[in-house]
């Protein structure tokens, strides 16, 4: 009886041990990624191009820790900063990913995604036909919050000048990883920002920038 007790204590602490864990269980751990190699720079700006027609076929998770360290991975893990250069290191931008699985952030610090919901909002990401079966898509969501706006302040088209910037710089090395991958992106303004806000749960200071759809082409 005794034994049994210890036996049944034992597995609580594991449970409430292992619990934290198994909440998370849907973010993504992404593989490390591979930050050498690839095309020649000339070759992959000699093929940096928009593509519009993709097919449905998943990316591996290596392709997608390695997309998303290209857009906005930490280089220099001493000071935390980026493939992309921000305005004062401001580090405003936040990547998001919506998968069929869901919508995901990535988290450059520990190379993960984390799990915002299990909603396939990859249709809201864009007014033309392609983002809803593209496999990824990516949201730049600039958090104004960390360029000092405070809660409720109002947010001006000079308050997001750099953000653009910022998310060009961003895209650009999206297009230059998909031209050296052998894979196919383009660049969107074209976004219904409100619908896609709402689906996104996001923060009045958060402001949607540009999305980029990324996958296979069609032969
Ligand atoms: C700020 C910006 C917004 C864009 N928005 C869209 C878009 O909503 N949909 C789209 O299909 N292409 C979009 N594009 C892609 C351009 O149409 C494309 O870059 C242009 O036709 C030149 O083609 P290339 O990228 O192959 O050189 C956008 C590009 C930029 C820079």
């Amino acid at each position: 009886m005794r034994k049994a007790f210890i036996n049944l204590s034992s597995l609580l602490i594991v449970v409430l041990i292992i619990s934290p864990v198994m909440l998370d269980a849907q973010d993504l751990s992404l593989p490390t990624p591979m930050t050498s190699g690839g095309k020649p720079l000339m070759d992959a700006l000699s093929e940096r191009q928009s593509s519009r027609s993709f097919s449905d076929r998943e990316l591996s998770l290596q392709q997608l820790s390695d997309l998303l360290w290209a857009a906005w991975g930490i280089n220099r893990p001493a000071d935390g900063k980026r493939t992309a250069p921000s305005s004062n290191n401001r580090q405003e931008m936040d990547v998001y990913v919506t998968l069929k699985s869901g919508l995901y952030l990535y988290d450059a610090n520990v190379n993960m995604l984390k799990q915002i919901h299990d909603r396939d909002i990859r249709a809201l990401t864009g007014t033309q036909e392609f983002p809803a079966t593209a496999p990824v898509n990516l949201v730049y969501v600039a958090d104004l919050t960390k360029r000092g706006l405070k809660e409720g302040q109002t947010i001006t088209d000079a308050d997001l000048l750099s953000s653009w910037a910022n998310t060009g710089f961003m895209a650009q090395n999206v297009y230059l990883y998909c031209a050296s991958a052998g894979l196919s992106t383009v660049i969107r303004a074209m976004v219904p920002r409100q619908d896609l806000a709402a689906a996104m749960m996001l923060k009045p200071m958060q402001v949607i920038i540009l999305a980029q759809t990324i996958g296979y082409g069609v032969k």
